[in-house]
């Protein structure tokens, strides 16, 4: 193994479930919104301790499609703070060769927020050093029902023939086509479930459930969850080797 393989123990994608800003805002009596600014900071340091460790796809929740339930004044700050996040990172981003990539349902996003979403992604489609792909108003659920109903329409037209549909044919028509499944998930603020994030692809995923709030996640806690990762014997349903 070269020296970033073994520092990032073979995981090539990570995904992260970022719980716990309002939590973390409660305990010192502030705003929620308080703690997904803080969040932000937290974001900066996984993508760089992504990059220093050698994990080549990080995928980040950042806004789910249940997350409408909450306060507007809530939802308009998580909003603003996306926009100001790629906005500010973009170009630092784009120097250091991050592929960035926004996973989810465009639908109902601002036209400011589809301006920015579309140049970063095209400022920065020809990297290829790591792959930043940031969930925002993602569902599971929903990404799997948007990439149906276009394969429906393929098949329709006779574009796609039915009986050729495999998972490696649907699996390209999700939003995260052409990325390798997660080998890792974690979800820091203890609480323990998906919340309907990657359903698909983190299908044989490893779970790393963190007691911490995420805006305290630091590089230490990545590395913890990358050795709890390399503590786990994978076996895809086979059987392990004598
Ligand atoms: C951040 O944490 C995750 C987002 C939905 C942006 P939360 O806002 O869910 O914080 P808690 O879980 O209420 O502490
Ligand atoms: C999941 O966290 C969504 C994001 C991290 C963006 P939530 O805080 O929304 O999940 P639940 O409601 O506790 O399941
Ligand atoms: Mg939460």
């Amino acid at each position: 193994m070269t020296s970033s393989e073994e520092q990032c123990r073979g995981v090539r994608h990570v995904a992260i479930i970022m719980d716990g800003n309002g939590r973390w805002a409660q305990q010192r009596n502030r705003p929620r919104a308080f703690g997904h600014n803080k969040g932000v900071d937290a974001v900066r340091e996984a993508v760089r301790t992504a990059g220093d460790l050698g994990v080549r796809y990080l995928t980040l929740f950042g806004f789910s499609t249940e997350n409408w339930r909450r306060p507007s004044d809530e939802v308009d700050a998580l909003f603003e703070l996306m926009k100001r996040f790629v906005d500010a990172d973009l170009e630092k981003l784009h120097r250091e060769g991050v592929n960035i990539r926004i996973a989810g349902r465009r639908e109902g996003l601002s036209d400011d927020l589809l301006e920015i979403i579309g140049r970063a992604e095209s400022r920065t489609a020809e990297n290829d050093r790591c792959f930043l792909t940031i969930a925002f108003n993602y569902g599971g659920r929903d990404e799997i029902v948007r990439a149906a109903r276009r394969l429906a329409r393929d098949a329709a037209s006779g574009r796609v023939d039915p009986g050729t549909v495999d998972e490696t044919l649907f699996a390209g028509y999700l939003d995260t086509a052409g990325m390798p499944d997660p080998d890792l998930v974690i979800r820091t603020s203890g609480e323990h479930r998906t919340s309907n994030f990657l359903i698909w692809q983190a299908a044989y995923a490893e779970l790393v459930f963190m007691d911490v709030l995420w805006p305290d996640f630091s590089a230490d806690h990545f590395k913890s969850a990358l050795d709890q990762y390399a503590s786990r014997q994978r076996r895809f349903g086979g059987v392990n080797a004598a």
